[in-house]
């Protein structure tokens, strides 16, 4: 019988710098009144010089091993959309850093989306027999590539990791991962966009090519297609898992902005009080939005062994993607 991919271990890893809104509008055209009602966020954390992507992924992966109950895994899948540098991939140097020397090791680019893809991906390896443990994280550190200068994209955005371990196991064992739902549009390319750095638009010296190096974001056209994808996904697998939207014990939506989430749950029927949220003290987290929310549902109770969670998320390129699953029995390792 082909195996379930099972979910095992959750860690968690933020950078201690605080930053409220306040602080924000200490230099930038705007205020807490301002970014509490649009996104629903007060505070975020924000890395400081010298911390990396890697830096956060290798604390949030080794709570995840911890967590799981074994140092040992057979894959690993960092999902970011920034890298310690362009090139290589962050991944073998974190695996190498975790004593995993030989496992293979990549990333996954997918921005919001990413920890999803990387689920997508930890599952498919366990149900071909290709691996019995895959260590997926999600990390991003997007105060390194949003202008300081930008009050839109400054006042949503926040830094932090979390991964999680994925098993081999049975069917209906709490843990279990069940349906899955990934899609594209790349007509969208635009919306969320860092122009320049890339083969099409090298960093060169000129002034065109530097304008295009921070991250760019066309909000109302993302906040509408966010919507649309995020419940649309979630539709699917819920529908394929068998799941009414009140069966739904927690939705665990990428955390863009409060009103996004808000907006998802009631299309879907998921009574507000089972969204589960972290946006108001972390602001959108990208890659790392979703484990970083699970751990935090497990943690205050929201999560019980057997609840039936629905996780769905939306991104750049543009990406998106749901999946549903059983929460295991497992205690999340925060760094
Ligand atoms: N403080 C004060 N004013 C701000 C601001 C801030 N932090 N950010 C933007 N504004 C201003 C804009 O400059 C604009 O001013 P103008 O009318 O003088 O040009 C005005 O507010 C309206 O901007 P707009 O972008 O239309 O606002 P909005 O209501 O759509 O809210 C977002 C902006 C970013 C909060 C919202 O679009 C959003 O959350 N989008 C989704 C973002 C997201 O989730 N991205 C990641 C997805 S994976």
């Amino acid at each position: 019988m082909q195996p379930t991919p099972v979910l095992c271990g959750i860690g968690t890893s933020l950078p201690d710098n605080v930053v409220t809104n306040d602080d924000l509008a200490a230099y930038l055209d705007t205020s807490d009144e301002w970014i509490r009602s649009r996104t629903g966020i007060r505070e975020r954390r924000v890395v400081r010089p010298g911390t990396a992507t890697g830096d956060l992924s290798l604390a949030a992966a080794q709570g995840a091993l911890k967590s799981s109950g074994s140092a040992s895994v057979d894959l690993v899948v960092l999902a970011t959309t920034t890298p310690d540098h362009r090139c290589p991939a962050t991944a073998p140097d974190v695996a190498t850093r975790l004593g995993l020397v030989g496992v293979p090791a990549w990333d996954l680019s997918a921005v919001c989306s990413g920890f999803v893809y990387g689920l997508a991906c930890a599952a498919s390896f366990v149900r071909a027999g290709a691996a019995r443990r895959v260590l997926v994280i999600g990390a991003d550190t997007y105060s390194t590539i949003t202008d300081p200068g930008d009050r839109a994209t400054r006042a949503v955005f926040g830094d932090g990791a979390g991964a999680v371990v994925i098993r081999a196991g049975e069917p209906g064992e709490p843990g279990a991962l069940g349906p899955v739902s990934l899609g594209s549009d790349g007509s969208l390319r635009d919306a969320i966009l860092v122009a320049a750095g890339g083969s099409r638009q090298p960093l060169g010296g000129d002034g065109a090519a530097r304008d295009g190096r921070y991250f760019a974001m066309r909000g109302k056209t993302v906040f509408r297609h966010a919507v649309e994808r995020m419940t649309e996904a979630a539709e699917r697998v819920r529908a394929e898992a068998g799941w009414s939207g009140t069966d739904v014990d927690c939705l665990v939506a990428h955390q863009a902005n409060l009103r996004i989430v808000q907006a998802v749950a009631a299309r879907l029927g998921v009574p507000a009080e089972r969204c589960a949220l972290t946006i108001e003290r972390l602001g959108n987290t990208a890659a790392a939005s979703i484990p970083l929310t699970l751990a935090d549902a497990a943690c205050s109770g929201r999560l019980r062994t057997g609840s039936r969670v629905l996780l769905t998320a939306f991104g750049g390129g543009a990406t998106w993607g749901a999946a549903a699953l059983t929460w295991p029995d497992v205690t999340p390792v925060a760094a």
